[in-house]
């Protein structure tokens, strides 16, 4: 039997899964014993039918994730650095693989493999005293969690490039000029507000959302016309779904559709 995660905190409400990352000590870093714990848990999340969505957050008042374990990192070899980082990507996939919703609620700190991780999240919501960066380059190293390539698709390649080569934090207003949060809320709204928008999305059929999130991660990373015909597939597949014919003939019926995810 698996061992319940010591560093996450996990609680699910009619659907949704709150994931809290927990060593407020220290700024809820991400050491092996998180990483591991993440892979484990997006995991059977994954295979959870009764989880609809997931928010990703950190504990305390101060920090969402204020990076890679800078203590691990510093007794790294290179060889344990290319594992350690591909390790983590593979994590990170995870969680962007999970074919539900997950929005990362940033309540503070989110530098490096913080703001990484929450680029790996299909949303952010930030709260007013968030501030996010990638700070890696002052530490003599760079971004290994997939930060040098999701910055650039989200925010630009000159925005990424000023964000990962000063290494300078923004505070969560300017994340969100530059597209690099969703919204900013109050500190005391950042769950109720991450959780409204997350049932929003879940209001919606689970095909439609697993599909959508589907022909997203991979059209960005195939020519245009491969990545039409994918989503043209998709689009075939969900013609044969229940949910496709509960949403229509609710629609001409005039009354909410009940999707089933099948
Ligand atoms: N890895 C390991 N420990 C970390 C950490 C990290 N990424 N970030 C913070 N901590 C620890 C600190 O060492 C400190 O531990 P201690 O109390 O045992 O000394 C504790 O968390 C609190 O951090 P502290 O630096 O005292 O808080 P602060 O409010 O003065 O500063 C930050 C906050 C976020 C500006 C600062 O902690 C920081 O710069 N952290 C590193 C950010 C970074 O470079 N991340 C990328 C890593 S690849």
């Amino acid at each position: 039997m698996n061992m319940p995660p010591q560093t996450l905190l996990v609680a699910t409400n009619d659907g949704v899964c709150t994931v809290t990352v927990n060593r407020p000590d220290k700024l809820n870093a991400l050491n092996a014993q998180v990483m591991r714990e993440l892979d484990a848990l997006f995991e059977a999340l994954a295979a959870d039918p009764q989880v609809k969505g997931v928010i990703l957050t950190g504990a305390g008042e101060k920090a969402f994730v204020a990076g890679a374990d800078i203590a691990e990192l510093n007794a790294q070899s290179p060889i344990d650095g290319k594992e350690h980082t591909l390790r983590g990507q593979r994590v990170l996939e995870r969680i962007e693989g999970l074919g539900k919703p997950v929005i990362a609620a940033v309540n503070g700190f989110a530098l490096g493999g913080g703001c990484e991780i929450a680029m790996a999240c299909h949303l952010r919501v930030a709260s007013e005293n968030a501030k996010l960066g990638t700070p890696e380059v002052k530490l003599g190293i760079m971004c290994g969690y997939g930060g040098t390539q999701r910055l650039p698709r989200l925010v630009g390649r000159g925005r990424a490039l000023e964000l990962l080569l000063t290494g300078e934090m923004i505070d969560a207003a300017e994340a969100h000029r530059i597209g690099l949060v969703n919204k900013v809320v109050p500190r005391e709204r950042l769950l109720a507000e991450s959780e409204a928008l997350l049932r929003k999305m879940l209001a919606n059929g689970p095909l439609s959302l697993r599909f959508t999130l589907e022909a997203v991660a991979q059209g960005l990373e195939t020519p245009f016309d491969e990545a039409q015909t994918h989503e043209a597939t998709l689009f075939g597949l969900i013609c044969t779904s229940e949910d496709m014919k509960e949403g229509t003939a609710a629609f001409l019926a005039k009354r909410p559709a009940q999707f089933k995810g099948r």
